[in-house]
């Protein structure tokens, strides 16, 4: 982000804003020639494996780190090299255009396990090294903070100048990082996220992208922003976790599967390849990683989990909604912690979601929040407790219901509405029935929660601009 102290500084192999820029003006040209087709024979037969970060050896972290060497030394105009690489996300993800955009719709994971992917391959054929494989960052279990093969100084081509934590002091806020609670939806639409349809419609982001925008945040710098977050190779471990996530709710047997609409399968991407040909690919080229050459070291559900997401059946389908009531203006504007009544009548069905034989998701919605374009917010959510503020302990048996961390695109003046979304606590569901009248509070966390040595911008809480809150019981579109 422009504000940050490090960025603006060019320094020795620090990229910038304005290096991506320059890369992105061959992006065009790609775009416009005809893609070829992808074959399994482009890509080789090994199915290297992708460990979490900390678990590499050193003779893997040599390779890795040779490999990006050569890419970084590569001239921008050069289609394999390090800026060419990452102009591909700007290109894709800090755009205005929807009909480009690949963050806040199902689009989102397909478009960055394609793109990591081809990165794979190109790392590889730089080495000459068809097992390297992308590492993992694993924020939530094996490595809650910066992991350390990422820091040092710049003769680390892992590292980057500008991020504004620089050490792994400390842990990643653990609510607002948290996603493996986010493995028990089970429909498509709210783990992948709607289609982008109606450009004038909200867009319902899955709900991977909140703990993802978290994990931009948390480091900060290039990272900080849509508009450079590939410049750092940090983003690509970040990435590989994100798409763990994705091929450890494909396995599991609660979960409704993929989109199998052709709108999803069929969308084609076009990146280049590791000649630094135009190679165009789509989410049903995608869905099995090991037919593209990679697997996970470890897809088990997080022990958190495991018991809602083995053996559920389809009879936990159903859903009802329960909307706020009338007097919940549209477009609210919060600055302080404000209350929203949910009147909530449909206490029978909230206490069905926790039958243990039949047991739903409860979902907080908050439909049509607006972006900031320059700043990185999140907002946590609390039950009942009309006094909690930025510093409110993030427990689910104090009130605590969830959170949503957003980040800016980098295109100014940009604000797409979003409908943001919640898995609620068990604890929650439980004090909910119990109320005929329940309120949520949302408090604005994202940059008062920043430590001392944070070298992020500091703003005063963001407003937080919606349009609808409402609370789902079960998942629309399960039968
Ligand atoms: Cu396209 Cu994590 O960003």
């Amino acid at each position: 982000m422009g504000k940050s102290k490090g960025s603006s500084n060019k320094s020795g192999s620090g990229f910038t804003r304005r290096d991506v820029v320059a890369a992105t003006v061959a992006a065009p040209v790609v775009m416009a020639l005809a893609g070829s087709s992808y074959s399994l024979a482009q890509s080789g037969s090994t199915v290297a494996v992708r460990k979490e970060i900390s678990s590499m050896d050193s003779a893997e972290l040599k390779v890795f780190r040779d490999a990006l060497r050569i890419m970084k030394a590569r001239p921008a105009s050069d289609p394999t090299s390090w800026l060419a690489n990452a102009a591909f996300h700007q290109t894709f993800c800090s755009v205005l255009d929807l009909e480009i955009q690949v963050h806040f719709a199902w689009t989102f994971l397909p478009w960055h396990r394609v793109y990591l992917h081809l990165l794979e391959r190109k790392l590889r054929a730089a080495v000459k090294e068809p097992k390297l494989a992308l590492p993992y960052w694993d924020w939530e279990v094996a490595t809650p903070r910066m992991p350390t093969a990422y820091l040092g100084d710049e003769s680390n081509p892992m590292f980057d100048p500008t991020r504004w934590r620089a050490d792994d002091d400390e842990s990643l806020p653990k609510d607002l990082a948290n996603q493996s609670q986010l493995l028990r939806a089970r429909t498509y639409d709210l783990f992948h996220g709607g289609p982008l349809i109606d450009i004038r419609a909200p867009a319902t982001p899955g709900l991977l992208e909140s703990p993802h925008n978290m994990a931009h945040y948390w480091p900060g710098g290039n990272l900080g922003s849509f508009a450079t977050a590939s410049l750092d190779p940090m983003f690509f471990a970040l990435h590989a976790n994100i798409d763990r996530q994705w091929a450890i709710w494909s396995g599991l047997p609660s979960s409704a599967g993929n989109p199998t609409d052709p709108r999803w399968l069929e969308r084609k991407f076009i990146l280049t390849d590791e000649k630094g040909l135009p190679i165009e690919m789509s989410p049903k080229d995608v869905v099995d990683t090991e037919a593209i050459g990679y697997r996970y070291d470890n897809i088990d559900p997080p022990a958190d989990v495991a018991p809602f997401v083995k053996g559920i059946g389809p009879e936990a389908a159903g859903s009802i909604t329960i909307e706020a009531p009338r007097d919940n203006k549209p477009n609210v504007l919060i600055d302080k912690p404000v209350i929203k009544p949910l009147t909530a009548k449909a206490q029978a069905s909230i206490i069905k979601a926790l039958a243990a034989d039949n047991p739903k998701i409860v979902v907080l919605n908050l439909e049509g929040m607006l972006v900031p374009d320059d700043l990185v917010v999140s907002y946590r959510f609390f039950l009942n407790r009309p006094d909690a503020d930025a510093f409110s302990e993030p427990d689910p048996a104090k009130g605590y219901l969830g959170n949503i961390s957003l980040v800016p695109l980098g295109v100014k003046g940009f604000h797409p509405r979003l409908s943001a979304r919640a898995i609620l606590p068990e604890r929650a569901i439980k004090d909910m029935a119990k109320q005929d009248e329940n309120r949520v509070t949302i408090v604005p966390v994202g940059i008062t929660i920043a430590p001392l040595k944070f070298k992020a911008p500091m703003a005063p809480p963001v407003k937080l601009d919606f349009q609808k809150i409402s609370l789902s019981v079960g998942e629309p579109g399960l039968a």
